[in-house]
């Protein structure tokens, strides 16, 4: 029998990981399915539950329930239980389910091996304090940076974070605003500014020379702050297609012990521009 595998969301007809995990079943010979699943509201738990009592063998998790999944599973990884949100479900003997979270993985493996960004001695300027900036600050402050700095709309949720981390390595938090003149290496966008088409404000002059910007976000055409990081000058602006596929890969992985090829996938999903 087909093994069965889905992205459990609302809303969900969107998501590209259908395609990206399709490429991965073709690449490795796999026979699976991987469908999207819409759950109400307030029927997370109970749509999961009907998922795995029929044989399902892995979930992915996104908007807005990843929270929700971290307190179903019943254990965590490092990363997810550093989170507070799970985005890969694995199921375990007795119905039991593990919650992991392979947003950061995936954006440090893009950065790193696929753009070649050698975090060792940098300095990195991550802007929001949401779900998305949870998931990737434990594998950021892994990488050998120098320091990190949070900065948020709201500063208390920056500082707070950054407190929690604390025995990480040097990360602080601050709100956008109060953002000097401080020049960074790479400055990654986990705000959700730019799905109303904005961009954080921050100083003119933030980016070291040759420094890089990141965004979390991607589309068919450049995001907002993709936009600001060309027109100040980064040497590259990359947008978050890449950590989508990794984050993809690494829960392809957890689930079926083998790690597929990203590369030929990232091309696929690449509109042309
Ligand atoms: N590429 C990938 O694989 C991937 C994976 C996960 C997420 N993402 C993307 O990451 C982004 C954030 O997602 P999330 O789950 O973290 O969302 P979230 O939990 O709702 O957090 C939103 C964050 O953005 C800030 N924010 C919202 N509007 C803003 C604005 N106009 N100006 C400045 N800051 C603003 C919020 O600040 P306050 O705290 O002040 O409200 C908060 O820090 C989304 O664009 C999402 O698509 C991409």
């Amino acid at each position: 029998m087909r093994q069965r595998y889905a992205v459990i969301g609302n809303p969900i007809a969107h998501s590209k990981s259908p395609l990206i995990h399709a490429a991965f079943a073709r690449q490795t010979g796999a026979d699976l399915e991987y469908g999207r699943l819409l759950a109400e509201p307030d029927d997370f738990e109970g749509t999961v539950r009907r998922f795995f009592g029929d044989g399902g063998r892995g979930l992915n998790v996104t908007v807005p329930f990843k929270e929700q999944a971290f307190r179903l599973a019943d254990e965590h990884s490092p990363g997810a239980a550093a989170a507070g949100a799970v985005n890969t479900l694995i199921p375990l003997p007795g119905g039991r389910l593990r919650g992991d979270n392979t947003d950061g993985v995936g954006l440090v493996r893009d950065l790193r091996e696929n753009h070649g960004f050698a975090f060792a001695g940098r300095r990195l300027l991550l802007l929001g304090a949401g779900g998305a900036a949870r998931g990737v600050l434990r594998p950021l402050l892994e990488t050998g940076l120098k320091e990190l700095l949070i900065a948020n709309r709201t500063a208390a949720r920056a500082t707070a974070l950054a407190d929690a981390a604390a025995d990480l390595g040097a990360v602080s938090g601050c709100g956008l605003t109060d953002l000097g003149g401080t020049d960074f290496d790479l400055i990654i966008n986990a705000t959700a500014a730019g799905l109303t088409g904005a961009v954080p404000p921050l100083p003119p002059r933030c980016l070291a020379p040759g420094a890089w910007t990141y965004d979390l976000l991607y589309g068919d055409r450049p995001t907002p702050f993709c936009c600001w990081g060309r027109a100040h000058g980064a040497a590259q602006a990359l947008d978050g297609l890449g950590m989508l596929v990794e984050q993809a890969a690494e829960s392809f992985r957890l689930w079926r012990g083998i790690m597929p090829q990203t590369a030929p996938v990232i091309e696929l999903l690449r509109p042309t521009q």
